[in-house]
């Protein structure tokens, strides 16, 4: 079998029990626009596929705060494969470098392969599916859909990033609306800017919702 369709198969029985906006569907969301962006890019395929598939092995998040157990995780998954060691190099640094930690903290992208990851990474934290996978994390996280009280945070560090609280709605203030401006690809950036004003059109229906101003019968 293929190095890619193995490392698929071994990523999809891993992720099969997941909910909280990492699953198996998340990574397929990612492998397959990243396939094309690559292609568009002329990046390597196999660097880039192999990226796509295993940027999420095993998220800080959820691993109290340790951003090496991913990389490690990657590069144990490929020796045990015989993947040359250049391979397993360039693939380790894209599951290192690929996460976003904050509106003031810069994660550039060390390599094509890299960038074209993590622009269809992100673009899967956009749009509807985007929208959706933001309030199913907070969910998990026991976060409130809203929380007026607590402001978003334009985090300068990644340490304030992580620890941050607050509403589900913040993230698309800390985060979600911030990508667009941050893609590294022309291909990627085009989708980015669509699903930017769908989200934008989303939040403020969201907050007119919730002041109760989105009514014509509002001040009855
Ligand atoms: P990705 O897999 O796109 O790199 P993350 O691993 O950062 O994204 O997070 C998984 C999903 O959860 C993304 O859609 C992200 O925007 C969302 N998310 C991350 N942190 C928060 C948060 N604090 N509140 C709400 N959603 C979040
Ligand atoms: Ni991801």
């Amino acid at each position: 079998m293929p190095l890619v369709e193995k490392i698929a198969g071994q990523v999809r029985a891993r992720f099969a029990a997941e909910s909280s906006g990492h699953d198996w569907h998340h990574i397929e969301r990612v492998w397959r626009p990243a396939r094309r962006i690559g292609a568009a890019e002329g990046a390597d395929s196999e660097v880039v596929q192999l990226g796509a598939l295993l940027h999420d092995i095993a998220d800080w998040k959820f691993h109290g705060g340790d951003e090496q157990v991913g990389p490690r995780e990657a590069a144990r998954l490929l020796q045990a494969e015989g993947v040359a060691a250049s391979v397993v190099e360039a693939v380790v640094d894209i599951v290192a470098t690929i996460s976003y930690k904050g509106a003031g903290v810069a994660t550039p992208m060390r390599s094509l392969e890299g960038a074209c990851v993590q622009d269809a990474d992100r673009l899967d934290a956009l749009g509807a599916i985007g929208i959706a996978r933001c309030f199913a994390y907070g969910g998990h996280a026991g976060r409130l859909l809203h929380d007026p009280d607590t402001p978003p945070v334009l985090h300068a560090t990644a340490e304030a990033y992580k620890t941050g609280r607050g509403g589900s709605l913040n993230h698309f203030y800390e985060k979600l609306l911030l990508l667009k401006g941050r893609m590294n690809t022309a291909s990627g950036r085009a989708i980015a800017e669509e699903r930017h004003r769908y989200m934008e059109g989303f939040v403020s229906q969201f907050l007119a919702e919730w002041r109760g101003t989105d009514s014509t019968e509002d001040g009855r």
